[in-house]
This record gives structure tokens, C-alpha cells and sequence, in this order.
């Protein structure tokens, strides 16, 4: 497997976009392969998940360390470990600091069409606003909250008896297959980024102009 595609992924949760990712490297035409699953909490599904494939996991707790600056730090170098080429911070519920995001390009995905509901809840925030499509993007991450260049969006419909729970569902059904596409694409073509625009293909991956 060519080294661009060892990633590092990032979970706070149940870990259905981590599960995709572990499938889809199942296959080594896929170009990329998880070679380790950080959290911010022990005991959920997406450690298990990680377990259960054999791949090597770690945890650091914010609660942990006297200062965010020692845990951005501490989880950077956890993540340095395992020398990834991309991290993808998949439902992972904390912004990482300047130790990882200038170190490594970090990949975030987000349930809404940004820049509309950004932050914790934007499945939530969608609902309340009364939007009739949502979605989801997949993004660079920068030191803001889902603020970073764009790299996909896909949009999804609200219907009328929705929930928080469905339409989350109905999203993530959507983000799982838009995740694996653009880490697969970003680890077999290479990307570029230039100001806000991200264009993936036929460039070395991970060059700023
Ligand atoms: C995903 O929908 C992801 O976009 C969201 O958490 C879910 C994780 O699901 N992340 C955010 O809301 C970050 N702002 P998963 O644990 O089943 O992959």
C-alpha cells in the first residue's frame, strides 16, 4: 500500500463512518488503510469497532490534563505515532489544536450543508430552522468550528415527520458513502488546496499554494 493512504481517524462515538472506512480498506485497490483510532472517552462502540478489526486504538481525555494546550499536545503526538498521511476526525466532538492541524491535513465531516449549522448539534439546528433539505460536507479542518475549505457536500431531505434520530439516520446513510469516496479519491489522486478551493486529483497530495 502506497504510504499515502495510512490514516489516523478520530472518533466520540458510535463510529459508523469509521466502520465504513475500516470496510472499504478491506479491499487494497482502496488505497488507504486505518492504521489507528484515537478517542476522547473510553468505552464507546467506535473503540470496539476498531478492537474488533485489529486495528490499535488510544484515548486521550481532556479531563486528563490541566490545560487544553498539554491535550492538544498529548494528542498529537499520539496521533505523530503512527505517522499518518491524512487524519479524519469522524465524529470525533472536540477541535484539535495547532499541534495536530499543522502537522497533518485533517479531514472532518459534518452532518449539514455547510456553513449552515456548524457545531455539535447541526442536525438539531436544521430541524429547529425548519429547513426542507440538509445534508452533509466533508471538509479540511482548520482552527475554527467547521470552518475549513470545502471538499463535498451532499444534499438530503427533510420530511415533514422527521426526528432528530431519522433524519441524523437518513444523513449519515448519505455521509458514510460520501466519507469513503473522498478519502479513497484523496489517498489514490492526491489533492490540492489553494485558498478555499480543494481540488482533488492528478496533484501530489497535500500541497498548499
Ligand atoms: C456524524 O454524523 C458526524 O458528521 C457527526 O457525528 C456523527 C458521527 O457518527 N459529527 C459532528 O456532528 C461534528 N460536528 P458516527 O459516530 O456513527 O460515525
Amino acid at each position: 500500500m502506497s504510504k499515502a493512504g495510512r490514516l489516523v481517524v478520530l472518533v466520540s462515538g458510535s463510529g459508523t463512518n469509521l466502520q465504513a472506512l475500516l470496510d472499504a480498506s478491506a479491499d487494497p485497490s482502496y488505497g488507504a488503510r486505518v492504521v489507528a483510532v484515537g478517542a476522547d472517552r473510553d468505552g464507546i462502540e467506535g473503540l470496539a469497532r476498531a478492537t474488533r478489526a485489529q486495528v490499535p486504538t488510544f484515548v486521550e481525555k481532556l479531563g486528563d490534563y490541566a490545560t487544553r494546550a498539554e491535550w492538544d499536545a498529548a494528542i498529537a503526538a499520539r496521533i505523530a505515532a503512527y505517522e499518518p498521511d491524512l487524519v479524519v476526525s469522524a465524529g470525533f466532538m472536540k477541535i484539535l489544536g495547532p499541534p495536530t492541524l499543522d502537522a497533518f491535513p485533517v479531514l472532518n465531516t459534518h452532518p449539514a450543508l455547510l456553513p449552515s449549522f456548524p457545531g455539535a448539534h447541526g442536525v438539531r439546528d436544521a430541524l429547529v430552522h425548519g429547513v426542507k433539505v440538509t445534508g452533509c460536507t466533508v471538509m479540511l479542518a482548520d482552527s475554527g468550528v467547521d470552518t475549513g475549505p470545502i471538499v463535498a457536500q451532499e444534499a438530503v431531505p427533510v420530511l415533514p415527520d422527521d426526528d432528530e434520530a431519522v433524519l441524523h439516520e437518513r444523513i449519515k446513510t448519505v455521509e458514510r458513502r460520501l466519507l469513503v469516496e473522498i478519502v479513497g479519491r484523496m489517498a489514490r489522486e492526491g489533492w490540492t488546496v489553494s485558498g478555499r478551493q480543494v481540488r482533488i486529483g492528478n496533484l501530489t497530495g497535500g500541497e498548499s499554494t
